[in-house]
């Protein structure tokens, strides 16, 4: 299976056809054997991503045909090439294969697990963390306060001492899930005001404990009037947007000038609908990120990390677990995503 020498055999979760979660089985396989540089891992949990859901249904960008290993974000315990272990706890992020007993990882995919977290911590940490730090390094706001751009001016323009003083605004999408929960965690940290959107009061409230400012129930109110009227027609810095369709659109209207969309995600389905008028008028930017590229580039996953690791050793950041399902259930897991119901991470224990 996926050009890999295997030996043993261990339990897996299959993807069998690209017909959606019903397709998931768990089966025997046979183990993977390392290849040169990597890493054999004892999977003790696996985070669950959107992007898995979506690769049951063959819409994820590069994935090899089924039959197939699901899952790509776990946690474990690393072990060497005869089996030997090693002790050392590791998480990692790898395109597919680790929802199974044992995954191969190269290192550069791997990072050490915190003493005080649990492996379905860990299980829920890379791919929501990089990704939300990393979409705040686009907008350009990890840097300190007074070496932020100046929100709203003309690059070129000398930085007015007003400016330095105003907090960069950003409207997060689907706040309450995985990517939005670390999004709210590493805002806080950066001083970011922040308005997210979700479907559901109770979310929204566990979602204000971790620091969110402003919720917005997309059910009952329109965010794009909301945001206005709360920066009293001014609009945010950046959008967090990972719906595609008309949201890429509207998300453009509630920019202020110069604003961002950071365009990761197409949950809807629906290809982005960019208006450029809304960009012209604004001097409006949509700009894509995508973890899989980025988690290529040593420049940028390692300056990441060195952030994201000071805040974890200083206790800063929680993972947020919604719900976890042993392997035999990960149908229920991938369901929970697939119909929004999910709060924070879905983890699934090996
Ligand atoms: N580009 C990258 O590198 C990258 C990396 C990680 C994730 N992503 C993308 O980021 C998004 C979030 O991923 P995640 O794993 O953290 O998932 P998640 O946010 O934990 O779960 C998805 C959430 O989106 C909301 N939602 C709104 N419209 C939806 C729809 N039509 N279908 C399903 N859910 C909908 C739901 O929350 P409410 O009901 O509260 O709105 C749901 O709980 C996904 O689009 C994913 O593909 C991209």
């Amino acid at each position: 299976m996926i050009g890999r020498e295997y030996t043993f055999p261990m339990k897996a979760l299959v993807i069998t056809s690209l017909q959606g979660p019903s397709s998931l089985v768990v089966q025997d396989v046979p183990e993977p054997a390392a290849k040169a540089g990597q890493s054999i891992i004892r999977v003790a949990a696996g985070g669950l991503n959107f992007a898995d859901f979506m690769t049951t249904k063959g819409g994820y960008p590069g994935t090899p045909p089924p039959p197939l290993i699901a899952g790509r974000e776990f946690a474990g315990v690393e072990l060497t090439g005869n089996d030997e272990n090693t002790g050392r706890r590791v998480m990692g992020y790898a395109q597919w294969a680790v929802f199974a007993e044992k995954t191969a990882a190269y290192p550069n995919m791997l990072w050490p697990i915190p003493d005080q977290w649990s492996f379905e911590q860990a299980a829920a940490f890379p791919v929501n963390y990089f990704t939300a730090y990393l979409g705040y390094w686009q907008a350009g706001m990890t840097l300190p306060a007074a070496e932020q751009p100046m929100w709203g001016q003309p690059p070129s323009a000398v930085r007015p001492s007003e400016a330095l003083q105003r907090t960069p605004r950003v409207l997060i999408h689907a706040v309450a899930g995985g990517v939005g929960t670390a999004a709210v965690q590493i805002g806080r940290l950066l001083g970011v005001e922040m308005y997210g959107t979700s479907s559901s009061p109770e979310k929204l409230a566990r979602v204000q404990e971790l620091g969110l400012q402003h919720g917005i129930n997309y059910k009952r109110h329109d965010y794009e009037e909301v945001v206005k009227d709360l920066t009293h027609g001014e609009g945010v810095d950046a959008v967090f947007e990972m719906l595609g369709g008309e949201h890429t659109a509207k998300s453009l209207r509630c920019l202020r000038d110069f604003g961002r969309v950071i365009q990761y995600g197409t949950a809807t389905g629906h290809a982005p609908k960019i208006d450029l008028r809304a960009m012209y008028a604004k001097s409006a930017s949509v700009q894509g990120l995508w973890l899989t590229y980025l988690s290529q580039k040593p420049e940028i996953m390692g300056p990441a990390w060195k952030q994201l690791s000071s805040w974890i050793a200083e206790g800063k950041l929680a993972p947020q677990i919604g719900h976890v399902f042993p392997l035999e259930r990960a149908v229920e897991a991938y369901k929970l995503l697939e119909e929004g119901k999910n709060y924070g991470k879905v983890v699934v224990k090996i």
